[in-house]
């Protein structure tokens, strides 16, 4: 176990206990007002999937330890032109960055990135596959509330089968010792996904009573088969965290989201503002979370120095 980050953050699986317990101290030693000195810039955000929080936090992290950003304005960039995510991750690497933070929408498309580059590569998020800082800014919220993450109970409801933020969460809590159960419809949540080590139930009703976590995901429109999903009302009665269901949580339960809600599909406006609610703190968490990740990598200067 070592406190130093390897080259990049692809998936939860690149990292060990020792690393993830660095990064979640040095978040709460930025958040406590502590600076940190941070490899050589520029980064480099390339999203080629759209987003509001992450790229943003992505950008005020960076900002904040002092480096310059570029970002890619991916719809406008040679990719329309039919360039291949290969040949501009070998453009990007001309320019020597030292940090290089992809969104994609394919699976493995930050591992590809990152045998092309020389910057420490972060993943932002690949198709179905993962987006682990979301997973670290999740874990560093939920410990901040409870003081632990061992030993709670963490319900991840919907649509499972598409989510990157599912798959790295589950990754990291289990690994942080909680204890994960998958919550939706069997086409949504099959029971093949028991293999990443969670319990996988259809009940959401059955089991509110018992998580300290309630996990909602996004549908993820962009991802499904035509005509596969329910009316968003049939979903909601379902599977929707509403006022009623939310009076049936345990008292010092919380709710979150990764955000962008669909409400009134996953959440009801009223579930989505009452106290028990994370959903802005786990926005703000993801700046201090990011922030932490990138003053640990070792960047293109790191790697250099390492060849
Ligand atoms: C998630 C993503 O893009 O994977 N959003 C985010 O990063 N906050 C979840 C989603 O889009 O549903």
């Amino acid at each position: 176990m070592s406190e130093a980050l390897p080259s990049h953050l692809v998936a939860i699986e690149d990292l060990d206990r020792g690393h993830v317990d660095a990064i979640l101290a040095r978040a709460e030693a930025i958040d406590a007002g502590r600076r940190f000195d941070c490899a050589p810039g520029p980064l480099v955000s390339l999203f080629f999937e759209s987003s509001t929080r992450t790229r943003l936090s992505f950008e005020s992290a960076a900002n904040g330890l002092g480096l310059r950003v570029h970002h890619l304005d991916v719809a406008r960039s040679s990719t329309s032109k039919g360039e291949s995510l290969v040949d501009t991750i070998r453009t990007v690497d001309a320019l020597r960055p030292g940090f290089l933070v992809l969104r994609h929408g394919s699976a493995g498309a930050a591992a590809l990135a990152w045998r092309h580059t020389a910057a420490s590569v972060v993943n932002a998020g690949d198709g179905s596959h993962e987006h682990p800082t979301q997973a670290l800014l999740d874990a560093f919220t939920i410990r901040e509330r409870f003081g632990r993450v061992e030993g709670l109970r963490v319900a991840i409801v919907g649509d499972v089968l598409h989510s990157r933020v599912a798959r790295s969460n589950v990754r990291l809590l289990t690994m942080l010792g909680a204890e994960v159960v998958f919550v939706g419809p069997t086409f949504l949540v099959p029971a093949g996904l028991a293999s990443l080590g969670a319990r996988v139930a259809h009940d959401l009703d059955a089991e509110l009573a018992h998580v300290d976590v309630l996990y909602l995901l996004r549908i993820q429109h962009e991802r499904q088969r035509a005509g596969a999903l329910p009316s968003p009302a049939a979903y909601l009665a379902h599977y929707g965290l509403t006022s009623e269901r939310l009076a049936r949580l345990r008292p010092d339960a919380v709710v979150m989201h990764p955000g962008p809600v669909n409400r009134g599909v996953e959440i009801t406006d009223e579930a989505l503002a009452a106290p028990r609610s994370l959903v802005q703190r786990q926005v703000e968490a993801g700046v201090l979370v990011r922030m932490a990740v990138l003053s640990l990598l070792p960047g293109r200067a790191g790697r250099e120095a390492a060849a």
